[in-house]
C-alpha cells in the first residue's frame, strides 16, 4: 500500500516563535574522505568490509562527498531556509584511533560552524553518531568501561576546539542501535552477537553520556546538553490479550525505558532489570554511576520513524530487514519471544509503518511522565522517510509521499504542543540521501536528492514544501 493520507486543507497551524526548524545527517553517513586529515578507520569502515554486511557491499568512503562539498551543501540548507544543522562530528578524525587530538580533523569541523554561522544557521553537533574509532573497539569498544572515560577526554576535545561557537551539544545518537544492533542483534558495527555485552554497553553508553555531560558544563555552565534516544511506540497487538499487553510492556522497557529511566530519574527502571535477568545478564553498575548518569539535561532528543504492535504470536507477513547476507539475531535483550506485528497502515520503502499520530501520543507521553517535571526540553531530532524516488528527466523528484509524510508529523508535533509538551523544534532526516547503514545506499531518505555518481544536489519537492514550514513557521492544516 502506498502512503496516501488526506489532502491538507487551507488553514494553517502556527508553531511558537523561536521553534527551530533544522535537517540532520551524521559524519560516516555524508562525509567521505575517509583516509583525509588523519583519520582513522572506524568500526563502520570495518564492518563494509565484512562479507555480506551491508546491502551490495556499499561503504562510506566517498558517500555524498560532503568533506569537499561542504559549503555547497550550507549554500543549500541556506536556500532552504533552514535555522539549524544537525550533524555529527567523527571521533576517528578529531582523535585518530582514540588518542591523541589531530588538529587537521577539527579544523574541517570548525570551518563546517564558520560557515553554517556566516548564514545565520545553528550548528547543532552530535559527538557520536556511530563511528567508534576501530581502535578502540579493539580494546572491547562500549562492552568495556574503559571507553566511556575515552569519550569524555574526545568531548572536551571538540568542546576546546568549538565551544566558542557552540552553544547545544547532543552526546549521542541513538545509543540503543549502538548497544543493541552493534552487540546483540549484529546488523550494525561492530556486528557483534553477544547479549552480555550488548547490556554492557548500554551502561557504558550511558556512563560516557554522563560524563560528557559533566564535563561540557565545567567547560561552559551555560552550554545546553541533551541525548538523543529512538524511541518506538508499543502498542499491543490484541489489547485484550494479557501475553501482548505484557509483550509490549517489555519492548517499553528494552527499548525505551532502558535509557529514559537513567538520564531523567537516575536509576534503571525494574522492568528494564528484570527483561535482562531473564536472560541471565546484569548492569555492570557501580557506586556512583547512576549519578553521573543522572546529571541534569537541558533536553532530550526524540527521533521517531514509526510505531509498532507487538505481540507473542508470529506474524503471517514478519517485517523485512535489510536483505544483508550475514547472519544476524534478535537485538530485543530480555524479549526476544515478541514480535511486531503488522496492523495494516500504509509503509514506507524500510517497511516501517507509517504513523503520525504515535509521535503526539510519545511526545505527550514524554512530557508527562519523564521531561515535564524535570523541566526539560523536547527537540524533535530525527523524523522522516524513505520511499523510492522516481527521477524526472531534468533531475527533478515528486516526492509527494516524503512531503506528505514530513507534513503529517510536523502536524502531529503541533499537537503535541497544543496538549502542552514543551517541543521547541523539528530536524527533517535527512538533509541528503546518505549511505544508510546496512542498506547502503539503496534506501533514500534525502530531502534533498544525490546522484551518487555525479555527486550532484537536486532539491527535492519534499525539501521546497519543508522550506515553506521552516520559513513560515506553520504548515497547512
Ligand atoms: C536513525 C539514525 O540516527 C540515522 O542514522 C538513520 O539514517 C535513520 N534513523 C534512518 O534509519
Amino acid at each position: 500500500m502506498t502512503y496516501q493520507p488526506a489532502e491538507a486543507s487551507t488553514s494553517a497551524l502556527t508553531f511558537p516563535p523561536g521553534f527551530v526548524w533544522g535537517a540532520a545527517t551524521a559524519s560516516f553517513q555524508i562525509e567521505g574522505a575517509v583516509h583525509e586529515h588523519g583519520r582513522s578507520p572506524s568500526i563502520w569502515d570495518t564492518f563494509c568490509r565484512e562479507p555480506g554486511a551491508v546491502v551490495n557491499k556499499d561503504d562510506g568512503d566517498v558517500a555524498c562527498d560532503h568533506v569537499h562539498r561542504y559549503r555547497e551543501d550550507v549554500d543549500l540548507m541556506a536556500a532552504l531556509h533552514l535555522g539549524a544543522y544537525r550533524f555529527s562530528i567523527a571521533w576517528p578524525r578529531v582523535r585518530p584511533d582514540g588518542g591523541a587530538a589531530n588538529p587537521a580533523g577539527l579544523d574541517f569541523y570548525s570551518r563546517l560552524v564558520d560557515s553554517l554561522l556566516e548564514r545565520g544557521i545553528t550548528p547543532w553537533p552530535t559527538l557520536y553518531h556511530w563511528d567508534l574509532p576501530q581502535a578502540l573497539e579493539d580494546r572491547g569498544g562500549w562492552a568495556t568501561r574503559d571507553t566511556a572515560a575515552r569519550f569524555a577526554e574526545y568531548a572536551v576535545t571538540v568542546q576546546e576546539a568549538l565551544g566558542d561557537r557552540i552553544s547545544t551539544w547532543t552526546t549521542f545518537n541513538e545509543p540503543w542501535c549502538s548497544a543493541f544492533l552493534g552487540y546483540a542483534g549484529g546488523q550494525h558495527a561492530p556486528g557483534r552477537q553477544e547479549p552480555a555485552a550488548a547490556v554492557a554497553a548500554v551502561h557504558h553508553l550511558l556512563l560516557a553520556h554522563g560524563l560528557a555531560n559533566q564535563a561540557l558544563r565545567a567547560a561552559d555552565p551555560s552550554a545546553q546538553v541533551g541525548i538523543t534516544l529512538n524511541f518506538t511506540v508499543a502498542d499491543p497487538a490484541d489489547p485484550e490479550r494479557p501475553e501482548d499487553v505484557d509483550a509490549a510492556r517489555r519492548i517499553d522497557a528494552v527499548h525505551n525505558r532502558v535509557f529514559l529511566d537513567p538520564v531523567l530519574h537516575g536509576r534503571y527502571h525494574p522492568d528494564t532489570v528484570a527483561a535482562f535477568a531473564s536472560r541471565g545478564l546484569e548492569l555492570p553498575v557501580q557506586d556512583g554511576d547512576l549519578e553521573t548518569i543522572g546529571t541534569g539535561v537541558d533536553f532530550i532528543g526524540v527521533n521517531y520513524y514509526h510505531g509498532d504492535a507487538f505481540s507473542t504470536l508470529a506474524p503471517e507477513h514478519p517485517f523485512q530487514g535489510a536483505e544483508v547476507e550475514r547472519p544476524t539475531s534478535s537485538p530485543m535483550v530480555g524479549a526476544e519471544d515478541v514480535h511486531a506485528v503488522p496492523r495494516g497502515l500504509p509503509r514506507t520503502a524500510m517497511d516501517w509503518e507509517v504513523q503520525p499520530d504515535g509521535l503526539r501520543r510519545l511526545l505527550e507521553r514524554l512530557h508527562s511522565e519523564y521531561t515535564g517535571p524535570a523541566g526539560v526540553a523536547l527537540y524533535i531530532t530525527e523524523n522522516g522517510a524513505a520511499f523510492d524516488d522516481e527521477v524526472e528527466a531534468d533531475g527533478s523528484v515528486e516526492d509527494l509521499e516524503r512531503a506528505r509524510y514530513v507534513e503529517d508529523h510536523v502536524r502531529a508535533v503541533h499537537a503535541a504542543i497544543q496538549a502542552g509538551a514543551d517541543v521547541r523544534g523539528y530536524f527533517a532526516w535527512s538533509l541528503l540521501d546518505n549511505f544508510e547503514w546496512a542498506y547502503g545506499y539503496a534506501k533514500r531518505f534525502g530531502i534533498v536528492r544525490v546522484d551518487f555518481d555525479t555527486l550532484e544536489r537536486t532539491p527535492k519537492l519534499s525539501a521546497l514544501r519543508y522550506a515553506e514550514i521552516a520559513r513560515t513557521g506553520r504548515v497547512a492544516n
